[in-house]
């Protein structure tokens, strides 16, 4: 089979290099990849968001199966569009996408369904949500209402804080038309752990489960980014807590999706805060979590393109998704100065040096005159798989010292909640 990968971070290449191991697959492109990924694939000069020009590609090229990567072309529709071109896609509709692309729409469904979640308020009005957090006090959650590429969220810890983010989201318009609406909620306190799942309908494999460290710094200090690092699976996290998220979270929402008449076919990623009062839901997205798939496909035992086939053909339940009996920890290798603004152009030494069974995930990479430089905030992500998680890490951290550029920063501190 011909296949495509919507995307060009790290999260399509941990997709890139999962499909590439599938017997079935003869010929991958991705658009518009990156250097890591063109180790793997060919890389067609196409953005995320052209999907015409995608649709056009996949076409031409009689691709069979196309993957999309990040949430932007699935909000823009990508999924509809290819279908009614007759072109195979997976990914969740433009419709069932808003689980993601609206938190207002994530919210109501989560209440309409009792799902459990954060009580929250939303608000288009400034002075409303000024009186609102007033009256609320910190801690408290602001999120601007659309995507703003995982950036959009501040956990204000004092009044200062909050009265700033909201000044800056829908005063100072920061984020665009996404802090228009902003969502203030409740502040939950406790674990937060990430659990994908394969969905068909009410169809739910559930992925091993991972931890994301979203703060900057070590011990969760600084400002939120896209996310610094993680693990899979969760030693000190108890199977049955896994079990009650599927029962209690996971299958009501794909069962609530259906019901609201947007059916969810696609990865969805489920956010949760594991709190006193039990596991809540902090957000959906409608694709793979970056940088979770970085850990979770290397522990994928089954065939990939499997399991999106049979999910196609509305199979999926009859597919056995098998996991590794091993740990990943994927250490993100970011540039000096993210998530505010950062230089690109570094050249990255000692990728040579990374050889199976640890993989170096391009994120933000380019490539020029034979060498490989840095182009974006999150550079690399470095993933180690070992037979339990103390190996994985030691050999994650011996690898990122292998790799060198200007003003590199990475958390030394991945996995280590588990241990605590
Ligand atoms: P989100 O983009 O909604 O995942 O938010 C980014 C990060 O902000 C999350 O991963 C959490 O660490 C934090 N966060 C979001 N909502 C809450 C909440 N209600 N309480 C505490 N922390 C939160
Ligand atoms: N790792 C967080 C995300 O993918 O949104």
């Amino acid at each position: 089979m011909k296949v495509l990968v919507i995307g060009g971070g790290g999260r399509e290449h941990a997709i890139v290099w999962k499909l590439s191991q599938s017997p079935k697959v003869t010929q991958i492109y991705c658009a518009p990849g990156n250097p890591g990924i063109a180790e793997l694939a060919e890389c067609v000069s196409i953005a995320v968001s052209d999907i015409k020009k995608l649709a056009d590609f996949a076409q031409k090229e009689q691709i069979d199966l196309t993957f999309v990567g990040p949430e932007e072309p699935l909000s823009l529709g990508i999924v509809n569009y290819f279908k009614e071109q007759g072109l195979a896609v997976y990914g969740p509709s433009k419709e069932a996408s808003l689980i993601e692309g609206s938190k207002a729409f994530a919210k109501e469904l989560m209440m309409k369904y009792q799902i459990p979640t954060a009580k929250y308020s939303s608000f288009t009005n400034y002075e409303d949500a000024l009186s609102f957090v007033r009256g609320e006090g910190a801690p408290i959650v602001i999120k601007a209402d659309g995507l703003a590429a995982g950036k959009g969220v501040v956990v204000a810890k004092t009044l200062e804080e909050a009265e700033e983010a909201l000044q800056s989201m829908m005063q100072e318009v920061s984020f665009g038309s996404a802090g228009a609406r902003v969502v203030i909620e409740e502040f939950l306190e406790g674990e937060e752990l990430t659990l994908l799942a394969f969905v068909n309908r009410t169809t739910v494999k559930a992925m091993v489960p991972a931890q994301d460290h979203k703060q900057v710094n070590d011990g969760d200090k600084g400002p939120n980014t896209g996310g610094m690092g993680t693990y899979a699976p969760l030693p000190h996290i108890d199977p049955s807590m896994i079990e009650r998220i599927i029962n209690e979270i996971v299958k009501p929402t794909a069962k609530a999706m259906v019901e609201e008449g947007c059916p969810y076919e696609g990865i969805l990623y489920t956010g949760l805060m594991l709190t006193k009062s039990g596991p809540k839901v902090i957000e959906y997205n409608a694709r793979f979590g970056d940088p979770e798939t970085q850990v979770v496909l290397p522990l994928l035992e089954t065939d990939l393109l499997e399991i999106l086939i049979a999910s196609l053909s509305g199979e999926l339940e009859n597919v056995e998704v098998k996991w590794k009996d091993k740990s990943a920890v994927c250490v993100i290798m970011s540039s000096a100065g993210y998530p505010g603004p950062y230089e690109k152009g570094q050249v990255i030494k000692g990728l040579e040096h990374i050889t199976y069974p640890t993989i170096a995930f391009h994120a933000g990479t380019t490539a020029k005159d034979g060498e490989i430089l840095t182009n974006g905030g999150r550079v690399l992500g470095i993933t180690a798989i070992g037979d339990h998680l103390k190996e994985a890490r030691d050999l994650a951290y011996q690898s990122v010292e292998k790799v060198s550029f200007i003003g590199v920063h990475y958390r030394t501190d991945i996995g280590s909640k588990a241990f605590r």
